[in-house]
């Protein structure tokens, strides 16, 4: 199995913790070169030092702020117009929990531009440096929300689907090229993004921290939340030339929490 990312240039979205940084990580030891991306600079510099590193394999840093779609656009049009990106994660922090019923129109609309309009400005830009390089793999982390909406997620649920049928359009346009474009959905998954969610739920039941955990546990056949590594290694997988014939495809890594077949 071809597991190989020699020479291969990686833009990792919202890589500075969390899922996003367990990609960079293996990616980063299957031989290609990341682009960490994110707001924070120090944490980018963090992150960066953490990436294993041999030979002439490169990594670098890029600062930007999703929420900022126009600014996204162009910095990811500079740097394809530099340099072949011959793989791309989608990523970023996820749209605060909430009912669908207490959603603003503003609500809906940065969530649809934080993850829709980035995902599709950022996959456009990349495309043809992918097509003229023969080798493309777009692997977008969205959620599990896709198959069964979460409770209490209503704008994240809504924003979710909108990409996936995004990224399952795009699948079908790039597949004639060889490129491939898959969605890998996280179940609960240990990260800041999971405890800001349970603080939410605590805040709002009055339950304490340790009923919402368990009553989470509780729906997880695995009884224990995912690791971000666990989440990486199928995004990396998917990126790799072994998955060459997987596409348009939304994946559950959930420890079998999602209720569908
Ligand atoms: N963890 C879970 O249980 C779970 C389950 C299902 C789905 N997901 C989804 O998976 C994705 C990643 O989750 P995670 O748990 O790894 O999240 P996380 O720990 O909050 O990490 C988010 C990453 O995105 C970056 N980021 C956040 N907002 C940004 C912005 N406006 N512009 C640029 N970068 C930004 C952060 O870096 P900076 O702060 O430095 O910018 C960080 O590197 C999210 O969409 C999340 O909703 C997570």
């Amino acid at each position: 199995m071809n597991l190989s990312l020699h020479e291969k240039n990686a833009l990792v979205c919202g890589s500075t913790q969390g899922i996003g940084f367990a990609i960079a990580k293996e990616l980063a030891l299957l031989g290609a070169n990341c682009i960490l991306m994110a707001r924070n600079k120090e944490s980018l510099q963090t992150a960066l030092a953490q990436l294993h590193q041999e030979g002439t394999q490169k990594h670098e840093i890029l600062c930007a702020d999703f929420s900022d779609t126009n600014a996204v656009k162009t910095i990811v049009n500079e740097l394809a117009s530099n340099k072949t990106i011959h793989i791309l994660i989608n990523n970023t922090g996820g749209p605060p929990a909430g009912k669908i019923t207490d959603a603003k129109d503003s609500d809906f609309l940065s969530a649809l531009n934080l993850h829709l309009i980035n995902n599709h400005n950022l996959a456009t830009a990349v495309l043809e440096g992918m097509k003229q390089s023969n080798y493309g793999r777009i692997v977008n982390i969205v959620s599990t929300s896709v198959k069964i909406p979460l409770p209490n997620l209503g704008v994240s649920n809504t924003t979710r689907a909108a990409v996936a049928a995004w990224a399952k359009t795009l699948a079908n346009e790039v597949a004639v090229n060889g490129i491939t474009v898959n969605n890998v959905l996280p179940g609960a998954t240990s990260t800041v993004r999971l405890s800001s969610i349970i603080e939410n739920k605590s805040n709002k039941t009055g339950a304490e921290i340790k009923t919402v955990e368990a009553e989470m546990l509780h729906e997880i056949p695995m009884r224990r939340f995912g690791l971000a590594e666990e989440i990486a290694a199928m995004a990396a997988f998917l990126t790799t030339p072994a998955a060459a014939y997987i596409t348009g495809q939304s994946i559950c890594v959930d420890g079998g929490r999602t209720g569908s077949i």
